[in-house]
């Protein structure tokens, strides 16, 4: 080869690996969040995982990949974009307990429950025949104690998290009786995270991380950790769950709580945040009813992941939303399913 073309044809490779550059520039800064993308360089665990799940799903996938370019190039796409999140990818858990049913389930199955029944299970602390069958068997009696005890609510949790275990869902969902969960906001949220990455996503309600005393043999520890609380729903993503086996699944999250002596979301905490060094990701959108929700702002509400309701003094903490009267909606749930919702069947219909 003379000195001319191997000239040229360095000027094409360079010409070559330029354009492909452009391209994965493109595709990368093109429409995807920017802290998502730099994750994925720090992280080449991910970047394998992607590739498998572009090969699983590839019918499925979003990503328009130009006719003719080469798999090899979709391989590089496909570390941008997190796998596709589907509602059947998410269990929905929602905490209860037998004098809470006739208060608390009706109003969650007329609405968000029917848009996620064959995902959302009940646990709570008794068998309830009429129950089990307006939820097609979704009901667990966990066997643990009704009273609102710390060993209780562990109790619950621990049977919580084993059922999850026991699926092959990518995403642990944890509610209260008393939260409306915004299904498809929830399932497009969740999209945006990888499972196969150790999340823990929730919403803490005190201002500073938890303090507390832990005794070692003959010292006498301070350590300071977030929690998500429970009364807002959070969610842990497969790979977190797994990592959490040795202190949480088969009853040994009930021993880790009684170790600390403390509930359930705070046992939670300790695990994830002080044991296994798992920051929690803070996402402002779940809401328990341990804040008002009135200052939620109506042109918001799509977004937002969760709800809550409680009676504080003579006044309710409810979401402020026009629809239903208040004697008919007192939780404002249905007015806010219909809001969000308007097909179905008992809202009012729109002239
Ligand atoms: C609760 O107890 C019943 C009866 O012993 C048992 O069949 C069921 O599996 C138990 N539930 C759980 C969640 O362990």
């Amino acid at each position: 080869m003379n000195v001319k073309h191997r000239k040229s044809l360095q000027t094409v490779c360079c010409a070559v690996v330029f354009a492909y550059f452009m391209l994965l520039v493109y595709q990368t800064f093109g429409g995807v969040r920017l802290g998502v993308v730099v994750n994925e360089e720090v992280r080449s665990d991910k970047f394998h995982y992607r590739e498998r799940s572009l090969t699983e799903d590839r019918s499925q996938t979003e990503m328009e990949v130009p006719l003719e370019l080469t798999s090899e190039f979709a391989t590089a796409t496909a570390t941008v974009k997190p796998p596709t999140t589907t509602l059947d990818d998410i269990f929905i858990s929602v905490k209860t307990t037998k004098n809470y049913h006739r208060k608390r389930l009706p109003i969650i199955l007329k609405t968000w429950f029917q848009l996620a029944r064959k995902q959302t299970w009940f646990f709570t602390d008794t068998d309830d025949a009429e129950f089990q069958l307006k939820t097609n068997g979704h009901m667990i009696n966990t066997n643990c104690s009704s009273s609102h005890s710390r060993k209780a609510l562990c109790c619950k949790m621990s049977v919580e998290f084993d059922s999850f275990l026991n699926t092959d869902k990518r995403w642990f969902c944890h509610f209260d009786d008393d939260n409306y969960v915004n299904v498809p906001r929830l399932v497009r949220f969740l999209g945006d995270y990888n499972p196969k990455d150790e999340w823990y996503l929730g919403k803490p309600s005190i201002q500073a991380p938890l303090e507390i005393v832990k005794k070692e043999k003959k010292t006498v520890k301070k350590i300071k950790f977030w929690f998500a609380t429970g009364g807002a729903g959070f969610c842990l993503s497969r790979a977190l769950a797994v990592k959490m086996m040795p202190f949480a699944s088969n009853s040994r999250f009930i021993s880790t709580g009684e170790r600390i002596r403390l509930p359930d979301d705070v046992t939670m905490g300790y695990i994830i945040e002080h044991l296994l060094k798992q920051p929690l990701t803070v996402v402002d959108q779940f809401h328990s009813h341990l804040e008002p929700m009135k200052f939620i702002r109506k042109d918001t509400i799509e977004d937002q992941l969760s709800f809550s309701y409680a009676k504080a003094k003579e006044e309710w903490n409810v979401v402020k939303i026009d629809g239903f009267s208040e004697t008919e909606d007192q939780y404002r749930f249905l007015s806010l399913h219909c809001f969000l919702f308007p097909y179905f069947s008992f809202c009012p219909r729109r002239r």
